[in-house]
């Protein structure tokens, strides 16, 4: 296969709800660096990525390119572009930002910007999976039993935890695969999506594989994340 290029589109125009600071999460600081910064040095440092989009609320641009793209500079980030109200909007405006002429040959990385600690392997782990198979998630394997429940909050079903998968990000697609979808789903009503991978498996039947990411690649979510972070930061180098 001749060189391909590849896009990561890291997601930051969220407003935090479960976090509830007053400043979004993606901006509170982790051993004095926002927690943005993290993923952001993570695919300016790996030799597979060729470019980076920042998605931030349209408030934020200038503040994140001042100081964070240029104070740290991460070169990489050839576009910074404003979010929309769920994260599918923030992805798709990332997808539209990516230029034309890229589109063939190419693939794109998704990823949270509340997720800090990505690493070099996860993302090679990840290209080598798409460029078989165009279409994959990191993830790993759930270590609690999980339940589905009825409408009474009655357990309603067990299923068997060996299939049971938490999912985290990149997500990783072949480009114009990924952009075909989304351009489906943003035609249609009443959609429920949580992840990208949903997205692909709904509006093109295309399986999207599994990769193993690490247990250390959490999301930034509630205030207990915050603190398992601030020990998780103290060994990360990337
Ligand atoms: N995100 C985004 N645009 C949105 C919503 C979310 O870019 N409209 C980003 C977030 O900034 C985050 C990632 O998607 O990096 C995962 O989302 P989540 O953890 O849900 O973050 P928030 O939506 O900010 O948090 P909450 O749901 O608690 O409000
Ligand atoms: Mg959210």
């Amino acid at each position: 296969m001749g060189k391909t290029y590849c896009t990561a589109i890291v997601l930051a125009a969220g407003k935090g709800t479960r976090m509830g600071t007053r400043v979004q999460k993606q901006y509170l600081l982790l051993e004095e660096k926002p927690i943005l910064y993290y993923s952001l040095r993570t695919f300016q440092k790996s030799a597979l990525i060729d470019e980076i989009i920042l998605v931030t609320g349209a408030e934020e641009v200038e503040c994140c390119r001042k100081k964070i793209i240029n104070a740290y500079n991460f070169t990489k980030v050839k576009k910074i572009v404003p979010g929309g109200k769920e994260r599918y909007h923030s992805v798709w405006n990332g997808l539209q930002a990516i230029e034309e002429k890229r589109v063939p040959n190419s693939y794109v990385f998704i990823h949270d910007g509340a997720r800090p600690f990505v690493t070099q392997e996860i993302i090679a782990r990840a290209y080598g999976q798409v460029v078989e198979c165009r279409a994959c998630v990191v993830g790993m394997p759930v270590k609690d039993t999980i339940k589905i429940a009825d409408d009474a909050g009655n357990v309603a079903d067990t299923p068997d935890r060996k299939r049971l998968w938490m999912i985290q990000t990149p997500q990783v697609f072949e480009t114009e695969l990924v952009r075909r979808a989304y351009q489906k789903i943003m035609c249609t009503k009443d959609v429920q999506v949580t992840d990208d991978a949903m997205v692909v498996e709904k509006m093109e039947r295309v399986a999207v594989k599994l990769v193993q990411g690490a247990y250390e690649n959490i999301k930034i979510t509630t205030p207990e994340d915050l603190e398992i972070g601030k020990t998780f930061v103290q060994h990360f180098s990337n």
